[in-house]
């Protein structure tokens, strides 16, 4: 049993991702937490765009060039008695699978949504990763300033689209220029839309009516009035009740509207979102569940990111506390290596600043400065415990090419490249069965990964080479890894290959022949993530 400072400091913790598609407003309503927060006095710093100032994950050229950020980012903030940990996800398209594995680290995920747009295709395939770990999904539908979807059409969007039942939390009368407020269905009062403010550190303007004061159906006209009464009669008809037995589970989003550009309804959700959330809960070794407080330090490594400060040619491993508290001073355990060490340069993201910390706890991310001998996945205990965490699946790729080596005498090199590159997870590699290393595929789950690829193995590497892109678009692992894949059937336009471990993969190029090859292989399973 840990200290009770301990004890206290893991109980404040809550630790979630946010995830939306691109400009649904991801980046400005994790800045509106940041204000609330009082980690940051301006808006606008969170994310630097082409011409503004960079944030702390923009490290590689690559990003700085095009002014976005290829990789996640952490930031931590207190709010009441809280600290909470954001998981920033890249809002770009070209997001890779950090974006994925990021999911892995956190404890419950924020999805916005676009309230002109609904449910679209980026947060669709983040929602399935969520859906896949039960962890509890909270949906903040933005930009209720402009003109919205009709609201009850947004809720059967995200239910029939995403297959989980909604429960609005709060209800909004009108939208864009007709936006008159929030109703808040638990204290049954009505927050109306006052601030015009956009950015800057202003909070918005808060004026709270009951239902029935008059004031209510002057501001929000007769006819929105009314609408609202029916609206509200409608919801506590039909809707879920808000069991939050089955929000911890993940089967029911509580849904909240709002405005994060206007700060309008984000400070309410914060507020109904720690409540309902809950400190780091129990996580899956192979020695059973290990509790966050009853257990001393561990922690699993989800990313690793290299080449942070060019000129030392680092690679900071970023990883989860699971329980206990961490002390820098300490020695710790690497369960795979079997190897005793001490974590150095151990840091956290505060908002804009990189800080080197002596301590953390359960819930925390913490980078550390990695000797190269961490993969994804790898745990961290204190000396004697020896048990490992679940590992990290791996994501299918959805874009592949062939890649050609330009100048055959860096072939060493090449190879180097390559394999540490996929190891640190930007990229997976495959072998075609006939073929050696002469013939390496590469996997991305974002396009923007081949540039990274061809980027590094340039200047890191100094090889030469030539990307040439493949049809294929949807890759599968074969679920019994001895199948031999060269005797199945209506394989023509299907590609087999192998990963580095040599378990065996079908590439399609199309969803249509996935099911074609299941239909004539009986007996054959395909997997769209591979547990490792
Ligand atoms: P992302 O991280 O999910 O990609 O989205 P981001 O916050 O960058 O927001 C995308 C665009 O939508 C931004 O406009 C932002 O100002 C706007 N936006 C975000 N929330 C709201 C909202 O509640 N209402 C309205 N009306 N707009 C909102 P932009 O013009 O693309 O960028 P910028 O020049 O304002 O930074």
């Amino acid at each position: 049993m840990a200290e009770q400072k301990t004890i206290n400091e893991i109980k404040k913790r809550r630790t979630f991702a946010i995830i939306s598609h691109p400009d649904a407003g991801k980046t400005t309503l994790t800045e509106k937490f940041l204000l609330y927060g009082g980690a940051i006095n301006t808006a606008g710093s969170v994310k630097g765009k082409a011409n503004s100032k960079y944030a702390v994950s923009d490290w590689m050229e690559i990003e700085k060039e095009r002014g976005i950020s290829v990789t996640s980012s952490v930031l931590q903030f207190n709010y009441n008695d809280f600290c909470i940990n954001i998981l920033d996800t890249p809002g770009h398209q070209d997001f890779s699978e950090d974006t994925y594995r990021t999911l892995m680290a956190a404890d419950s995920a924020v999805m916005v949504i676009d309230a002109s747009k609904g449910v679209e295709a980026q947060t669709i395939k983040l929602f399935k990763v969520c859906v896949m770990r039960h962890i509890p999904i909270f949906t903040f539908i933005n930009k209720m300033d402009r003109e919205a979807r009709d609201s009850f059409e947004l809720l059967d969007d995200i239910e029939t689209v995403l297959g989980i039942r909604t429960c609005p939390v709060n209800w909004p009368i009108g939208s864009g220029k007709r936006f008159k407020g929030i109703y808040d269905r638990r204290a049954k009062t009505v927050r109306s839309f006052e601030s015009v403010s956009t950015g800057g550190a202003k909070k918005a303007a808060e004026t709270d009516y009951a239902i029935d004061d008059p004031a209510l159906k002057e501001l929000a006209t007769e006819e929105l009035y009314e609408q609202l009464v029916e609206e509200i009669e409608l919801l506590d008809g039909a809707s879920d009740p808000l069991d939050l037995e089955k929000v911890r589970k993940g089967e029911l989003s509580p849904v909240f509207f709002g405005s994060a550009l206007t700060t309008f309804g984000v400070e309410t959700f914060l507020q109904y979102f720690l409540e309902m959330t809950t400190s780091p809960l129990p996580r899956l070794s192979n020695e059973g569940e290990i509790d966050p407080i009853d257990n001393d330090f561990s922690a699993f490594i989800f990313k690793i990111q290299a080449n942070m400060n060019k000129a030392h040619r680092d690679r900071i491993a970023f990883m989860r506390i699971c329980s206990g508290k961490f002390d820098a001073e300490k020695e710790v355990y690497h369960v795979q290596s079997g190897r005793k060490l001490r974590l150095s340069q151990p840091q956290q993201i505060m908002a804009q600043d990189r800080q080197v910390i002596s301590e953390a706890y359960a819930g925390d991310v913490i980078g550390v400065f990695d000797p190269g001998m961490f993969s994804i996945g790898d745990t961290i205990t204190l000396p004697g415990n020896k048990f490992e965490y679940e590992g990290i699946p791996t994501f299918a790729p959805e874009h592949f090419a062939r890649v050609v080596q330009l100048n055959s005498m860096k072939r060493k090199q090449f190879v180097k490249g390559i394999t540490q590159i996929a190891q640190e997870g930007a990229i997976q590699i495959f072998q075609e069965f006939t073929a050696g290393m002469s013939e390496i595929i590469v996997g991305v789950v974002g396009v923007l990964q081949f540039d990274v690829l061809k980027y590094r193995l340039e200047n890191e590497y100094g090889c030469e080479i030539r990307l040439e892109s493949l049809p294929y678009g949807f890759i599968r692992w074969v679920g019994d890894p001895s199948t031999d894949v060269t005797k199945l059937k209506r394989m023509n336009n299907v590609k087999a290959v192998k990963d580095m471990k040599g378990n065996p993969l079908l590439l399609f190029v199309n969803d249509w022949m996935i099911r074609m090859v299941l239909e004539d292989n009986e007996g054959l399973e395909l997997l769209e993530f591979k547990k490792n």
